[in-house]
């Protein structure tokens, strides 16, 4: 199978899981669950739901419990869009080639789409059918971590203090792996512990690829702000620098910014040495992450 046919099946049966695990228009409150679905439904990269079954095959996951463990993950990453995206935070009007959230209903409707998108994630976590007693405490454990104060939350928390700031490098280091970086790394953990659980050596490894992974993403973030049109990217190019976030782009520069992301590719690749041919696919999406014009 090629890497694109491979996408191309993960993807359907993604989408298809996302469809069952929001709630319908139909349930009371229609409204809320309607944009719930607006922001989540039809669009999107869908890397971190991609990271999941990549992982997840290494140590023979079932599928249901791949489905499940990305819908958590893709609704964490959805909730933390429309909710960067409110004028509270980054201001943006358009998301995925749509109008944002709070534009197409209103904010307060953004931040409950954003409030139970996140509840609605841990509720898929522990559906029985699709994890058993075990992955499911681990697996919310793993991604209520990564969402919270020392993970997603807590980056973007960094992010929006440090508006109009000279970050230093690890700051701004720290800032990207814990704003984007670690829902990426949680998601080729949370893949792999929907399988058979793997050994400390094992996790290890897959760690060291998906903290590259994880900060490449942002780096990545940062250059196509700057070098890509909003049509492509599907959201406001060049707001960075409008609003004065401190970026790779504006603190090491373009050129230095892409030779990192090279680097960052290359020991992903290196991390998964042990794993041979067992590891492609987690491969050839370091190389999307890197290469990606989206
Ligand atoms: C954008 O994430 C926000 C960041 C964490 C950098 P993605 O680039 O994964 O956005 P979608 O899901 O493809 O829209
Ligand atoms: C977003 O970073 C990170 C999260 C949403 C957690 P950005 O603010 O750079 O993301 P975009 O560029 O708006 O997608
Ligand atoms: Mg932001
Ligand atoms: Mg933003
Ligand atoms: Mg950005």
């Amino acid at each position: 199978m090629t890497f694109e046919e491979w996408t191309r099946a993960v993807l359907a049966r993604v989408e298809t899981a996302l469809e069952r695990y929001l709630p319908a228009t139909a349930i009371e409150p229609a409204r809320l669950h309607e944009a719930m679905r607006y922001a989540v439904l039809g669009g999107g990269k869908r890397v971190r739901p991609l990271l999941v079954h990549a992982a997840g095959e290494l140590t023979g996951a079932r599928p249901e419990a791949l489905e499940a463990a990305s819908a958590a993950l893709e609704m964490i990453h959805v909730y933390s869009l429309v909710h960067d995206d409110m004028p509270c935070m980054d201001d943006d009007d358009l998301r995925r080639g749509k109008p944002t959230v709070h534009v197409q209903y209103d904010e307060a409707t953004a931040l409950l789409v954003g409030d139970a998108l996140q509840s609605q994630a841990f509720i898929v976590l522990t559906d029985e059918t699709a994890l058993d007693t075990r992955a499911q405490a681990s697996l919310v454990r793993e991604l209520a971590v990564a969402s919270g104060s020392i993970g997603m939350a807590g980056g973007q928390a960094i992010d929006l203090a440090s508006v109009g700031l000279a970050l230093t490098r690890p700051q701004l280091e720290t800032m990207h792996r814990m704003k984007t970086g670690a829902l990426l790394r949680a998601s080729v953990r949370m893949g792999a512990l929907a399988g058979t659980v793997p050994d400390a050596e094992v996790l290890r490894a897959l760690d060291v690829y998906a903290a590259a992974v994880g900060l490449a993403f942002q780096v990545v973030d940062d250059i196509l702000d700057v070098t890509t049109d909003s049509a492509t990217l599907g959201k406001t190019a060049g707001k960075d620098a409008m609003a004065g976030k401190p970026t790779y782009v504006s603190i090491i520069g373009l050129d230095a910014s892409r030779a990192l992301a090279a680097q960052l590719r290359r020991d992903a690749h290196d991390a998964l040495a042990p794993f041979g041919e067992r590891a492609r696919r987690l491969a050839e999406l370091a190389d999307l992450v890197v290469n990606r014009v989206s």
